[in-house]
């Protein structure tokens, strides 16, 4: 069977999606593709959540504005590049800053974060999540040395998106803001979570095929999860079956991309990151944030923050990795154009 072909029509999606009677042949076949392109190898990206200040109110982030309860920090220099040293020592060729969106680190001042970090590590990519900026500023963000960026996109159908986020945010700037990174140069991620409230198998449907036409160079694709202090705290969290047909789908149809299996999924189940390699994911994501503030960039309940997940267990990540046969790979990982 030609899966490509089979996946770009919506009725054949949506069945596919709400039975587990192709999974194995789904799984395998997204398997094999990965393979074909990254060989055994998963890349890692040190993970430095350097601001939980945010501007926004996402309705399900745990660290949205609104979210009084949150011990709100913030990074210094020192202490990022601080990060930066931790994790080049292990080894970790690619470094992720991720923050909510927040003022005090002006334009000015994360160009100086990005030089800072180029000039120190020129051989280590470097990728931004920071949300919505204008063009102008991504020019500056790109132009002072910064590789890629990740924003997902959460939903591209209005009436879902305008579900998870209040008034002043649109769908509309976040698409366009995924067209100007992309056009700037920025190996470019965006992504959903999966089973986030009031998302419907149509809409899953829409975002497999907007992510397939805009042909991003990553994808990031969790389970929901509900955080207690969110308006969404009664919402169920994402199913990761279904995650895992998600990232099956996504590595058929756009083989070259790079894709996590994400600390969502190794959230809600113990075993969550191996199945999503066995579904053809090929990127970890180990955190790098100081010990002291990684339990206040809590997007959801229950994060995993400890050991495996965390950078002191990248001894034991490769382990694990090797014991299901694949590798850590101490390179940069960039896209295969
Ligand atoms: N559950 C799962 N993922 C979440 N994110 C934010 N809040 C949650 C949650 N409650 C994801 C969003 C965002 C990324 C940084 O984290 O998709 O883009």
């Amino acid at each position: 069977m030609d899966w490509q072909e089979t996946l770009l029509n919506k009725q054949n999606l949506k069945e596919i999606l709400q039975t587990d009677k192709y999974d194995e042949e789904l799984f395998k076949t997204a398997r094999e593709i990965a393979t074909s392109i990254y060989s055994n190898k998963i890349y890692i990206r040190g993970l430095i959540e350097f601001t939980n200040y945010c501007r926004n109110g996402c309705y399900y982030c745990g660290i949205n504005k609104s979210n009084t309860k949150v011990e709100r920090y913030r990074l210094s220099l020192e202490e990022i590049l601080n990060c930066c040293e931790i994790g080049n020592s292990l080894g970790i060729k690619s470094f992720v800053l991720q923050g909510g969106e927040d003022g005090y680190f002006s334009t000015d001042y994360m160009v100086e974060i990005i030089k800072a970090i180029k000039t120190k590590y020129p051989k280590n990519a470097l990728t931004l999540s920071v949300g919505e900026h204008s063009y102008e500023t991504y020019k500056r963000f790109f132009d002072a040395g910064a590789d890629r960026y990740l924003l997902r996109h959460e939903s591209c159908t209005l009436e879902h998106y305008n579900k998870l986020h209040p008034d002043n945010m649109s769908l509309f700037n976040r698409l366009k803001c995924l067209k100007n990174l992309k056009e700037i140069g920025f190996q470019t991620g965006c992504g959903i979570m999966v089973g986030s409230p009031y998302q419907t198998i149509d809409n899953i449907v829409d975002d497999i095929l907007y992510m397939y036409d805009f042909n991003p160079q990553m994808i990031g694709i969790g389970p929901f999860i509900s955080h207690k202090d969110t308006i969404f705290k009664n919402m169920p969290n994402g199913s990761v079956p279904l995650t895992l047909r998600i990232l099956a789908i996504m590595r058929i149809l756009l083989p070259n991309v790079l894709l996590p299996a994400t600390t969502a999924l190794g959230t809600l189940d113990k075993k969550g990151r191996q199945k999503g390699i066995f579904a053809g994911a090929n990127v970890l994501m180990p955190n790098l944030s100081p010990e002291k503030d990684r339990k206040k960039y809590l997007l959801y309940d229950n994060k995993i923050a400890t050991n495996e997940e965390a950078v002191e267990g990248l001894s034991k990540l490769k382990k694990l990795i090797s014991s299901i046969g694949y590798e850590i790979s101490n390179d940069r990982g960039d896209y295969k154009y």
